[in-house]
């Protein structure tokens, strides 16, 4: 996949071009489609990168495209074979980052599986799946993080979303492990920040050409969606990556157990993703399950 950015965000852009010179990210879905964009972002402005994630190709993929992009083969790391519901694997990846880099300064929480399922179609299984990768990944993170942060003073972004601000039907799982997440983020605000860290999320609506909204969205709906959006565009990886450089910027020094939504302002309309399925997959999920009482 081709990079989003370019040096155009370095040089007609709001940051300083050495913004996170000799500085270290960790991020966990580093080679998904928002959290590479972060990853980019950070990188043109100076800072090394660990990639930790499950798929070996697309991760050494994306981290070759990542040097490319400054021309230093040495400023990506990639980990792959990574499942973050796995701890060891999560503290395997931390030494790792440590031996090559030395540090670690921000770590992104951005692993994350979602699908659209009803809760009477849910099972036990899948609930379990979506909340130990997205809840119990994040917390792993961290985790394992943490120590190599309280050196560095460093900083945490988890991953969010708005799922759980409203009832959003189909969304069950990643709502009740988003909640969490937020949850999660605020005691850490107030647990590490005396230690130097600061904690906060950051909440993406509708973004344009990602994953998470090919899962949630079809193509044919891209327009109705727009107009729901009160800004009347969709986001784009950009401005998820604009706003992930400000939280970790000296800018944002005194931001802790916040979360930035950063929606267009979306999820103040109610809106519905699935909204064309509501209610009537509901009613017919019903049906079926008390036709096999
Ligand atoms: N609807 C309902 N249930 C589903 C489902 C769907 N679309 N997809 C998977 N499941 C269920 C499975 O049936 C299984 O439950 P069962 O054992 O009771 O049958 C359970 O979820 C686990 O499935 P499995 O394929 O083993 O999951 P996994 O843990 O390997 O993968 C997922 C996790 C399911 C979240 C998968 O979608 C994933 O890996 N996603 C990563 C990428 C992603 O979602 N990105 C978007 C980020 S917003």
């Amino acid at each position: 996949m081709p990079c989003t950015l370019d040096q155009s965000f370095v040089t007609k852009g709001s940051w300083k071009p050495d913004l996170f010179k000799d500085k270290v990210v960790f991020i966990t879905g580093g080679s998904g489609t928002i959290c590479r964009v972060q990853a980019e972002a950070m990188i043109l402005l100076g800072c090394r990168a660990a990639l930790v994630g499950r798929d070996d190709k697309k991760l050494i993929e994306t981290s070759n495209e990542l040097c490319d992009l400054v021309n230093d083969s040495e400023r990506c790391l990639p980990i792959p074979n990574v499942d973050v519901r796995e701890y060891n694997d999560l503290e395997n990846a931390v030494h790792l980052t440590l031996k090559k880099f030395g540090r670690i300064d921000y770590v992104i929480a951005g692993a994350a599986g979602n699908f659209i399922c009803d809760f009477m179609n849910l099972s036990p299984n899948a609930f379990k799946s979506v909340v130990s990768i997205d809840l119990l990944g994040s917390f792993n993170t961290v985790k394992a993080a943490t120590p190599a942060l309280i050196k560095s003073k460093g900083s945490i972004l988890f991953v969010s979303a708005t799922f759980h601000y409203y009832g959003v039907p189909f969304q069950g799982p990643v709502g009740a492990a988003k909640a969490g997440i937020d949850a999660l983020s605020n005691n850490l605000a107030v647990e590490l920040a005396p230690l130097g860290i600061r904690s906060n999320c950051i909440a993406p609506g509708a973004i344009d050409d990602t994953e998470g909204f090919k899962r949630l969205s079809k193509p044919e709906l891209k327009e109705s969606v727009k107009e729901m959006i009160p800004l009347q565009r969709l986001g784009t990886k950009k401005d998820i990556a604009e706003s992930t450089v400000f939280i970790f910027s000296p800018a944002a020094n005194y931001i802790n157990g916040h979360t930035l939504v950063v929606d267009g302002g979306m999820w103040h309309t109610g809106t519905l993703f699935t909204k064309e399925m509501y209610p009537h997959e509901i009613v017919k999920s019903a049906k079926t399950a008390i036709a096999k009482l």
